[in-house]
């Protein structure tokens, strides 16, 4: 009983009508990276209900090509990229592809994430962590902003980045390249909110609390606390892209 007012109080419960989300995506052209599975995977299903066309990006080329499927059989247009956005040369070639593939975007949702835990002290030899962790969390953000920026502008679109609340607080220890990725990645966000009557593209974050995906139910302790559902976070970007606000807090964070 506790757990559930706890819950309730923490993370007030999310949803959205599926008549509210046909009158915004129907027919829109919507980008998700992270499309496979928790937070991304929730977005697509809402957004193939809603009847949205989706480009979809991931490593999951059997996952990504069954959502296109069920995208398509909802009448929607459907396609996906199965690649490593850490890739830098793969990612950059893809970037020059998409432009002519996708000439108007409405949406992009830079969702696509990894999370890594482990101390300073234990990395010595692993530079490769924190390069990995920025390529995904960060430069894979600005690449396809850069990219879709002319699409997007002929919309008057908008680009969606999944934060972390985490990245708002004094650091944890463990949790270097994590932070340092996501903070990178909200700066670019806040600069770019800066220059949006130039940019003529809205740029939004949502700073995501705990929500139970197989990314953070990976760790005992995240598994067994109150938490958002993945298809609830899909509800909180999607009302975020539907609004005016420039991110996402929960009510608790400051
Ligand atoms: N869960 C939480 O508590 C929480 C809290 C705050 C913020 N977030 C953020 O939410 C976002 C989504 O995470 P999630 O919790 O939904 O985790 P998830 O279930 O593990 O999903 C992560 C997604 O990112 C994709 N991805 C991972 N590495 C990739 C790579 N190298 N290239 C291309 N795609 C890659 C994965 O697809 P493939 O494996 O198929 O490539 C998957 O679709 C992340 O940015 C995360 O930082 C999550």
């Amino acid at each position: 009983m506790l757990r559930k007012i706890l819950k309730y109080l923490v993370y007030p419960p999310k949803t959205i009508s599926d008549k509210r989300l046909k009158e915004v995506f129907a027919g829109k052209w919507v980008v998700i990276t992270g499309a496979s599975s928790g937070i991304g995977e929730a977005l697509t299903l809402r957004l193939i209900n809603a009847g949205a066309n989706l480009f979809l990006i991931s490593r999951n080329e059997e996952k990504l090509k069954s959502l296109c499927s069920m995208a398509q059989e909802h009448s929607c247009q459907a396609h996906y990229c199965a690649m490593d956005l850490r890739q830098r040369g793969q990612l950059d070639s893809f970037c020059e592809e998409l432009r002519s593939k996708l000439p108007e975007v409405d949406y992009l949702f830079c969702n696509a994430g990894k999370s890594i835990k482990r101390s300073i002290s234990s990395s010595i030899d692993r530079m490769y962590d924190f390069d990995r962790t920025m390529d995904l969390n960060y430069r894979s953000l600005v690449a396809l902003s850069l990219a879709l920026m002319p699409s997007l502008r002929k919309t008057a679109g908008r680009i969606v980045y999944t934060s972390s609340v985490s990245s708002l607080y004094p650091f944890v220890p463990g949790w270097s390249a994590y932070h340092a990725s996501k903070c990178a990645a909200n700066a670019w966000c806040r600069t770019a909110r800066r220059e949006h009557g130039k940019l003529g593209v809205k740029v939004q974050i949502a700073y995501m609390p705990l929500v139970h995906t197989p990314m953070s139910d990976v760790n005992e302790t995240y598994r067994n606390l109150p938490a958002y559902s993945a298809d609830e976070a899909a509800c909180i970007l999607l009302k975020l892209a539907m609004s005016k606000k420039f991110c996402y807090k929960p009510w608790w964070a400051f």
